[in-house]
């Protein structure tokens, strides 16, 4: 009896210490920042991103590249840079990251700045450090039980694994006329940890300065997605640091997950995408075939003459990007009214601490990707303004320090566009 019990506590004790992580399969990889020095190299790059599913890229603009490479495909890409005369750096990607987990166990805090800042942190609460689906879920639903009158919590739908695909409704006597909506949405891409954050604190200030917002709350309802794929956000807190796409299993096969992003029934397929199941940008067997796709497809087609705004929060770069993402050659015919409402929320957000983003279309600024919430909500549903952020950041990863900031300084930009909702 005592020897079972024995080998048991060994057996457990051994788990514990070998107990895989988040970051274990990233040793030994690259983090690759490359410098396009011309059209070529950038049309290069964009090639290796739809077809090399063995390249990760992180960000992909006209101007720079940075791909999480592995060490089986690293001299592959090595000699492809030298080919092309490109310059770059190459890092460690987990010296890269443990830069920005410092402060993430905080284990060495004695001195008095740490407990200052220990008890600082306890004060901003979930915005603190980077919750798990069901804590957010929590959040949310204390925020509608603590509201009764001016928020509801409900369920757009499940996904693969059975979590919800949760909303939260926000609004003032919205029972006495049926008001315009603004959508805002996040955690799209599982690995954007900041984004659930920054679309729950919009959530959270609209609630707990009801009088300060009363303006804004009689003329729109604001309903906030903040975690649109928990499948695939679960997944980057216990296997894979970052992972991108849904969690969509297919029997037999080994790669799994659809990109959500590349789902939507706008030019699906089109561009920017793929038809490998094992691509990082893979689209799904069909337009709308995920169940997270579906069920804001469904809320939306279901409201679409309400709502006005469409806003989807990614992460990383500072970009407001609107339609067409789908081809540089498609030009949104509101294009002018969209880049100074666009222009707009990116002054706001600056006036916090001097966060400078970009404004233009995707298709122009980063790469033609098609299958979009953007372009489907601006291109299918009629809604006249559709935009998709990309909040700050140089990896997926904030410091904890930083991510009441971000919050604040992309709430005043929320605001900006929501402000515009009453216009239409
Ligand atoms: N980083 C985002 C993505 O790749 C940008 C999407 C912009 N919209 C678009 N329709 N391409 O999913
Ligand atoms: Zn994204």
């Amino acid at each position: 009896m005592w020897f079972k019990l024995g080998t048991m506590l060994l057996i457990l004790v051994f788990c514990g210490l070998t107990m895989a992580t988040n970051l274990d399969k990233y040793e030994g990889y690259y983090k690759y920042t490359v410098f396009h020095n011309g059209e070529d190299v950038f049309n290069h790059m964009v090639q290796l991103q739809t077809v090399d599913e063995n390249l990760d890229f992180w960000l992909l603009t006209r101007n720079m590249s940075i791909i999480s490479v592995s060490p089986t495909v690293q001299p592959f890409l090595e000699t492809r840079l030298k080919k092309l005369r490109v310059p770059y750096v190459a890092k460690p990607l987990m010296e890269e990251m443990s830069a920005f987990t410092q402060n993430v166990t905080d284990t060495e805090c004695d001195n008095s700045e740490c407990t200052l800042s220990r008890s600082k942190r306890q004060a901003r609460g979930v915005f603190g450090h980077f919750p798990r689906y069901s804590e957010i879920l929590n959040y949310m639903s204390a925020l509608a039980s603590r509201n009764p009158q001016y928020c509801r919590y409900e369920s757009l739908g499940r996904t693969h694994e059975g979590r919800h695909v949760a909303g939260l409704s926000i609004s003032l006597n919205s029972q006495l006329r049926p008001r315009r909506v603004a959508y805002v949405q996040g955690g799209t891409h599982g690995r954007e940890w900041i984004t659930p954050l920054a679309v729950l604190y919009l959530a959270n200030e609209l609630l707990n300065n009801l009088r300060a917002f009363q303006s804004v709350l009689q003329d729109t309802e604001i309903y906030v997605v903040p975690l649109v794929n928990p499948d695939g956000y679960e997944y980057t807190h216990t296997r894979d640091r970052f992972w991108r796409k849904n969690r969509h299993h297919y029997g037999g096969r080994s790669c799994v997950g659809v990109d959500i992003n590349r789902n939507f029934a706008n030019n699906w397929n089109y561009r920017g995408a793929s038809q490998n199941l094992c691509s990082e940008v893979y689209s799904g067997t069909s337009p709308g075939s995920e169940a997270e796709t579906s069920a804001v497809a469904r809320y939306l087609s279901a409201n679409r003459h309400r709502v006005k705004l469409s806003l989807d929060v990614h992460s990383f770069g500072k970009y407001i990007f609107y339609p067409y993402g789908y081809s540089r050659n498609a030009l949104a015919p509101t294009r002018n009214l969209l880049h100074s409402v666009a222009q707009r929320a990116a002054t706001q957000i600056a006036k916090y601490r001097g966060t400078r983003y970009s404004v233009g279309t995707s298709a122009g600024i980063l790469y033609e990707a098609s299958g979009g919430l953007d372009d489907y909500a601006y291109g299918n549903l009629g809604i006249p303004m559709s935009f998709t952020l990309e909040l700050p950041g140089e990896n997926f990863q904030v410091a904890q320090s930083d991510i009441i900031h971000i919050c604040k300084e992309t709430f005043a930009g929320l605001i900006e566009f929501i402000r515009h909702v009453s216009l239409y």
